[in-house]
């Protein structure tokens, strides 16, 4: 039975996509059946894992919808164990269109159960917001990473996301939990990076990554050649520790 991963943060642009995509790229490295799953309509995580947003047949608007099976939609990328639930700028209807649905919250749960002895890990890339798409992969999770930057308005962001967090756990699973804190965009020499690392550790010291992410231009180049890092450059500094954050997953989950 996969372990499920969401990968969430109602922040725009903090590397949600990036981590999702370049973690579940280092895990499947290690030898573990990974599914990645689209729950953007941005589809950043579909095309920069080198699949075309256009030419979808299926995407995770009609597996949310009921209209295909997860396993119809699934797409091999060219990597050994790394398949993907793609998903385009279609999916943006969901949000209305399961509003008035009875069990709204749980379409991502059920699409999944009858594919998750294939796999041993399921990440999921959110939108940036704490709408029905964010809503419906947390209540199927395991688990949450947070990716965040080090900045002010993130630690404001973080208590709002923590209060969800609660909120699913007290309503709709029990299980979920935080898998961790990733810091991302990382750069030391900055003061306000030091205070709000010292924040964090306060709080949530149990919680965060060991491994922060730099800011590493490849990591940014990346996406547009279609590549995880690991592929792109495997001896970039993102590269290294995108490695050393999936063993730390991995040792958690
Ligand atoms: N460590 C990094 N170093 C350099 N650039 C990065 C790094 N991480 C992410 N980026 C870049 O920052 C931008 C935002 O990253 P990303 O798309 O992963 O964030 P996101 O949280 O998924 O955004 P959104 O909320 O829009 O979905 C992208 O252009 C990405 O290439
Ligand atoms: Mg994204």
């Amino acid at each position: 039975m996969a372990y499920i991963i969401t990968f969430a943060n109602q922040k725009g642009g903090v590397g949600k996509t990036t981590s999702a995509v370049n973690v579940a790229a280092c895990i499947a490295c290690r030898g573990k059946r990974v599914l990645l799953v689209d729950m953007d309509p941005q589809g950043n995580t579909t095309s920069g894992i080198g699949i075309g947003k256009r030419d979808l047949k299926h995407t995770m608007y009609e597996v949310l919808l009921g209209q295909c099976t997860a396993a119809d939609a699934i797409v091999e990328t060219k990597h050994e164990n790394l398949s993907v639930l793609p998903s385009n700028i279609n999916l943006a209807a969901s949000e209305f269109d399961l509003v008035d649905m009875p069990e709204r919250q749980w379409h991502f749960k059920k699409a999944l159960a009858p594919i998750l002895d294939r796999f041993d890990i399921v990440i999921v890339d959110c939108p940036p917001s704490l709408g029905l798409l964010t809503i419906n992969s947390l209540a199927a999770s395991n688990g949450v990473i947070i990716p965040m930057q080090c900045e002010f308005f993130a630690l404001e962001g973080l208590s709002q996301l923590m209060l969800t967090i609660r909120k699913i756990k007290q309503l709709y699973n029990r299980q979920l939990e935080i898998t961790g804190i990733l810091l991302t965009m990382y750069n030391p020499r900055l003061n306000l990076t030091n205070q709000i690392v010292g924040e964090l550790k306060k709080y949530y010291a149990d919680k965060l990554f060991r491994t922060p992410i730099p800011r590493n231009v490849k990591l940014s180049e990346a996406p547009s050649f279609g590549e995880p890092i690991i592929y792109h450059d495997k001896n970039s500094k993102g590269a290294q520790c995108y490695f050393e954050v999936a063993d730390e997953v991995l040792s958690r989950v």
